[in-house]
């Protein structure tokens, strides 16, 4: 039988492409207090401030912004590994999608997608959004919001996520720090169901010594080499 992989990505493996990274030096907040413009409780004080930041990650995004070698790697492996492959993003930007990938599981939203917090429809959103943006849905303005996890809210497919977990064989975290839960925990679900573990950073991190492999280094240079090996070791089989 053919072997299931989970990778789980975070914002290090965009960060060659030009997207800051939230935890390192000059991280993605813009000086702002994470409670203040990624929390439910922040877009109700500050509906403006909110959107405002959104916005300009949306345009930033839409601004040339290109995949790089890691994320074209991993579209290959999903491509070519004859087992199955999830993979889950933390990222909230559409790099992957460029990269190739056939399936992405973005697990904290989507920057180009809109919600609407009337009907609940999701939608395409490339626009900026305020409250005057209306829902082409239900064609009522005053209830859209960016189609991101905040802090405090349920990430997105996690029934999906934990089965493919427990019959996973190979599970591989790459640009995450570990900080944020649950995706943190999943190396932990992994390992339970006797998964085989590899982290590919930049640096070790706070979860480094719960996996069974490392591989330091930037992620468009050793993704690619992981793919390679990984489809070198089908050959033949
Ligand atoms: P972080 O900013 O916390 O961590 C980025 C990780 O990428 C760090 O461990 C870096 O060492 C690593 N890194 C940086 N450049 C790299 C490179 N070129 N190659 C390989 N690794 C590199 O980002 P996440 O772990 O993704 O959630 O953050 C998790 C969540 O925290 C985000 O999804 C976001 C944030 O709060 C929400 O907004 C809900």
């Amino acid at each position: 039988m053919s072997e299931t992989i989970v990778i789980l990505t975070g914002a290090g493996i965009s960060a060659e492409s030009g997207i800051r990274t939230f935890r390192g030096p000059d991280g993605l907040w813009e000086g702002h207090r994470v409670e203040d413009v990624a929390t439910p409780e922040g877009f109700e004080a500050d509906p403006v401030l909110v959107q405002r930041f959104y916005n300009e990650r949306r345009r930033a995004l839409l601004d040339g912004i290109l995949p790089n070698a890691a994320h074209t790697a991993i579209a290959r492996l999903q491509r070519e590994w004859p087992g199955d492959v999830l993979l889950v993003t933390q990222h909230i930007d559409h790099l992957h999608e460029q990269g190739g990938s056939p399936q992405v599981l973005h697990m904290h939203g989507e920057l180009l997608k809109a919600r609407c917090t009337l009907c609940q429809a999701v939608q395409s959103w490339e626009q900026d959004l305020s409250a005057e943006s209306v829902c082409t849905t239900c064609e009522t303005a005053g209830g859209m919001r960016p189609h991101v996890v905040w802090f405090g809210e349920m990430p997105l497919g996690m029934g999906e996520i934990e089965a493919t977990l427990q019959r996973a064989d190979l599970f591989a975290a790459i640009g995450t720090s570990g900080q944020v839960y649950p995706a943190a925990g999943f190396v932990n679900a992994a390992k339970y169901a006797g998964a085989k573990t590899i982290e590919i950073n930049l640096a070790s991190t706070g979860t480094s010594e719960v996996f069974d492999e490392h591989l330091l280094g930037p992620a468009s240079e050793k993704v690619p080499l992981w793919v390679d090996t990984l489809l070198g070791s089908r050959k033949g089989k």
